[in-house]
């Protein structure tokens, strides 16, 4: 039930009042004598919990504005809003449905309730089906059509049927073959993922590949999505084509989805379908069957703690006072940067080569969730809502785009994570990247004058926070993509948004495909847009009729 504190816009709430009349007092303080005024900064500013520390004193923060932030996320009601999400409310409106990625990873005696029923039970036949497949996959128990083991698996999906197990898998690879070295056990199964409707992306990942030893995992929870169902149609064409007959499929295909009609549709049987509900958002999915890759390539157990980890993250944010409660915290030092310093992006910068893919699943899980311009009752939001998200592993970034961080005009607040302890031997490295990272956080903060020289001049006074987990194993990842899922979602109820729906990515997808079908019956273009019809006549000219 919706509660109704939530229904005045946040402009228009005192908290909000006073945190403008905040920001106007700070003047242009620098943080350099926040930090000199008190010793005591980094205490105060930062939450350590079992697993993971978080510094945030390197905002532009005093303790006032911490207390009027939290002030406003009590108004706005988090702490219900967190309740109804947990217990399975129809909290995303638009499309009428509950949001219950965190049932997900509940342990098996805890109960979630949806329409009366309680859902744990299937998240867990599910996850023992998930477990029995992928142990069958990796011992070689599950054999391709003319009988050799899997060696290639390819994850077919888009956006959140991508980026989560794409990202995951890659972040645990060194985990992985630390642990198998130390039990001496190699399992040598290539997991792939194919998203791209570039005919590039398909043929790359199929060239390189045997038919008699590749498996397709086709991932999407519409089971309609364009781009995935192309490449499917590819890649069964492919199979079939080089093991010529259909009953290949069944040994080479399995579906991911929650649309069993459709599936059954593309050719896939329902034993081979692993499912999940439509409470599930796709960009929250990581922790459904679409996990699926991941128990294939890093091992059931390895999943086993990630949704552990992740547990212990949703444990701390139900539980942990708002002002040390470390989504929240963050989510308040966003909106703090976003709507009264009128910062507007968010640099997401890993110090960690295995998290490499984490800034563009931030983009998705932040950009799709929050970039919204009408509220959850349909009003146009007088605030700006979500930033613009990007990063790259440090310490690449530091040879990018980290120039523009430190002496442009722009500010960007930066998030930093390390782990504590590496996955490789080699401490040396990790000394120096865990350096390059307190350095780059400290310079940010600091600046540097130089009147003399002033292309050597560095204002500082630039935001940052650092996050640094005790390693990057199964466990601590989980911990670590629960923590930013529930920043993102308590800042959707600070700005009153469904932070749940993205009817944004519709209208593209409309014209994409009225657009193939003129491409395909070459049809006048006469009702297009100049610009469109143009580009257009010179695509057909160039490519279609050559
Ligand atoms: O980008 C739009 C979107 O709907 C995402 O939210 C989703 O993760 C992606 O497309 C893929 O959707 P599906 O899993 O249904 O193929």
């Amino acid at each position: 039930m919706s509660n109704k504190r939530e229904h005045i816009p946040v402009h228009q709430r005192p908290e909000w009042s006073a945190l403008k009349s905040q920001c106007n007092g700070l003047g242009d303080l620098h943080m350099r004598d926040l930090f000199a005024d008190d010793p005591a900064r980094f205490e105060k500013f930062s939450i350590a919990i079992p697993g993971a520390l978080l510094d945030y004193s390197k905002h532009k923060i005093t303790g006032a504005v911490m207390n009027d932030l939290i002030a406003l996320a009590r108004a706005c009601d988090v702490e219900g809003a967190r309740e109804r999400m947990f217990n399975g409310e129809i909290i995303n409106v638009s499309e009428k449905r509950a949001v219950l990625h965190t049932a997900l990873r509940r342990p098996a005696d805890e109960e979630v309730y949806v329409d009366g029923e309680d859902v744990v039970p299937f998240v867990h036949k599910t996850l023992f089906r998930m477990r029995d497949f992928s142990n069958d996959v990796r011992s070689g128990a599950w054999t391709g059509f003319t009988g050799k083991p899997i060696k290639t698996i390819i994850n077919i999906g888009i956006g959140g049927s991508d980026l989560g197990p794409r990202m995951v898998c890659k972040a645990l690879k060194s985990f992985e073959i630390r642990q198998s070295q130390a039990c001496g056990q190699t399992i040598d199964i290539d997991v792939r993922f194919v998203s791209n409707i570039d005919g590039d992306a398909i043929h790359e990942r199929l060239q390189s590949c045997d038919p008699e030893a590749t498996l397709f995992i086709v991932a999407s929870k519409s089971f309609m999505t364009q781009e995935t169902m192309a490449n499917a149609e590819t890649a069964k064409a492919w199979l079939v084509d080089a093991l010529p007959d259909e009953e290949a499929v069944k040994h080479h295909f399995v579906a991911l989805s929650t649309n069993e009609e459709a599936v059954r549709q593309f050719g896939i049987s329902p034993d081979n379908m692993f499912a999940f509900k439509d409470w599930v958002g796709g960009r929250y999915s990581v922790w459904s069957s679409i996990g699926l890759p991941i128990c294939c390539a890093v091992g059931f157990d390895a999943y086993q703690d990630f949704l552990t980890g992740a547990h212990a993250m949703d444990h701390h944010f139900q539980s942990a006072p708002l002002d040390k409660n470390m989504p929240v915290i963050m989510a308040l030092l966003g909106i703090w940067n976003r709507n009264f310093l009128n910062y507007p992006a968010l640099a997401i910068l890993p110090y960690s080569h295995d998290l490499r893919d984490f800034p563009v699943y931030m983009q998705q899980l932040d950009m799709e969730s929050n970039g919204k311009g009408v509220d959850r009752y349909g009003r146009t939001l007088e605030v700006k809502s979500g930033p613009v998200v990007f990063g790259e592993a440090g310490t690449n970034a530091q040879h990018t785009f980290m120039q523009l961080l430190h002496q442009s005009a722009e500010i960007v607040p930066t998030d930093f994570i390390m782990a504590a302890r590496p996955n490789h031997p080699y401490q040396d490295h990790h000394t120096q990247l865990l350096a390059n990272a307190l350095a780059q956080s400290q310079a940010l903060m600091e600046g540097q004058d130089n009147k003399d020289a002033p292309h050597r001049h560095f204002p500082g006074n630039r935001p940052s926070s650092c996050l640094i987990l005790d390693t990057l194993d199964a466990y601590h990842l989980g911990m670590l993509l629960a923590l930013y899922e529930h920043k993102v979602f308590v800042q959707g109820v600070i700005w009153g948004i469904n932070s749940f729906d993205q009817w944004g990515v519709e209208l593209g997808k409309t014209h994409a495909g009225t657009l193939i079908e003129r491409f395909e019956n070459t049809q006048k273009t006469d009702t297009l847009d100049s610009s469109t019809a143009g580009l257009m006549a010179y695509l057909q000219e160039k490519f279609i009729n050559s």
